[in-house]
């Protein structure tokens, strides 16, 4: 016969609890923090706490999400990417710590190849498919003199941007907009960045509940090969002359962008870079007249 668990009473048996369930002591921490809106070093201080039935509550239904492989971020409404606090619910991909392998590549480009001043070359960087528009602002916060227009096309996901946005005061240099692939008017940007879905449709459902049965297809889903959309932006791609495209690939992806790209226009040159794990992650598109 199953063991009847004790009502947890305060903070020590409540943490006790939910790790039975969980297994992961960060995570019950984090839920627990939120479900109390205190921070975690409070918690660790005061054991003895007792808790509220409202808060008991709360946090039992934090934990059963979790239970259910909801991932943390969207439970919490929070994710920190390049040291930005973002955030984000289930509307957006979270942002992932590969990604700013991406935001460093484009930002040593960036400053090695500075906008020169004048109306031809404005300091402006365009991003397709911004999701909570964690690069955008990631580039804008570390770039006091560029313009980001963070383009995306689901209207829910544009709206979280827009709010990370308010949120960490950019507005004024980074607008989120609802946009196809790349924003199709206004002026060339010195810098295109992207982080488009790229997983082939067959392997989705292979991978973690976390992220198959969570995150939004849309923003998972590159077709057959994955590469459907990337080959569409390639092929749309506008920047100015002696500008660059940054984009993260799937690992095994360098030969993909390196035959879509010259398939387009042979003259551009793809470098591609691997991750933090070694894996061919970023690709960085030179060449531009
Ligand atoms: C892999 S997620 C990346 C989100 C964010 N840039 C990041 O790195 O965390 C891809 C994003 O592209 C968006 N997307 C999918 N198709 C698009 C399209 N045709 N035009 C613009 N955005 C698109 C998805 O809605 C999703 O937000």
């Amino acid at each position: 016969m199953k063991k009847k668990v004790p009502v947890a009473r305060n903070v020590g048996e409540a943490r006790e609890k939910a790790l039975r369930e969980l297994r992961d002591g960060l995570d019950v921490d984090l839920l627990l923090a939120h479900a109390l809106g205190l921070t975690r070093e409070w918690l660790y201080a005061h054991p003895e706490q007792v808790l509220t039935d409202r808060e008991r509550q709360v946090f039992h239904e934090y934990v059963a999400r979790r239970a259910a492989r909801e991932p943390l971020a969207y439970i919490t409404g929070r994710r920190e990417f390049y040291g930005l606090d973002l955030r984000v619910d289930a509307s957006v991909l979270i942002p992932r710590p590969a990604t700013e392998c991406l935001v460093e590549r484009a930002l040593v480009w960036w400053r090695e190849n500075p906008p020169a001043p004048g109306p031809n070359d404005p300091a402006m960087i365009v991003e397709a498919g911004a999701g909570s528009g964690a690069i955008s602002l990631a580039l804008a916060s570390e770039l006091p003199e560029a313009t980001v227009i963070a383009g995306e096309v689901s209207v829910a996901a544009a709206r979280v941007a827009h709010e990370n946005v308010q949120r960490l005061d950019l507005a004024g240099r980074v607008y989120a907009v609802i946009a196809d692939l790349q924003p199709p008017t206004g002026p060339a940007p010195r810098l295109l960045v992207a982080n488009l879905p790229y997983i082939p449709r067959a392997v989705i459902d292979t991978l973690e509940p976390e992220v198959c049965d969570h995150e939004p297809r849309a923003a998972l889903d590159g077709g057959d090969d994955g590469f459907d959309l990337y080959r569409r932006f390639i092929d749309e791609m506008r920047v100015v002359p002696g500008g660059a495209a940054a984009i993260e690939i799937g690992r095994d992806q360098a030969a993909l962008i390196r035959a879509a790209v010259s398939g387009h226009d042979p003259r551009l040159t793809v470098e591609v870079t691997p991750d933090l794990e070694g894996f061919d992650r970023v690709a960085l598109i030179r060449g531009f007249r």
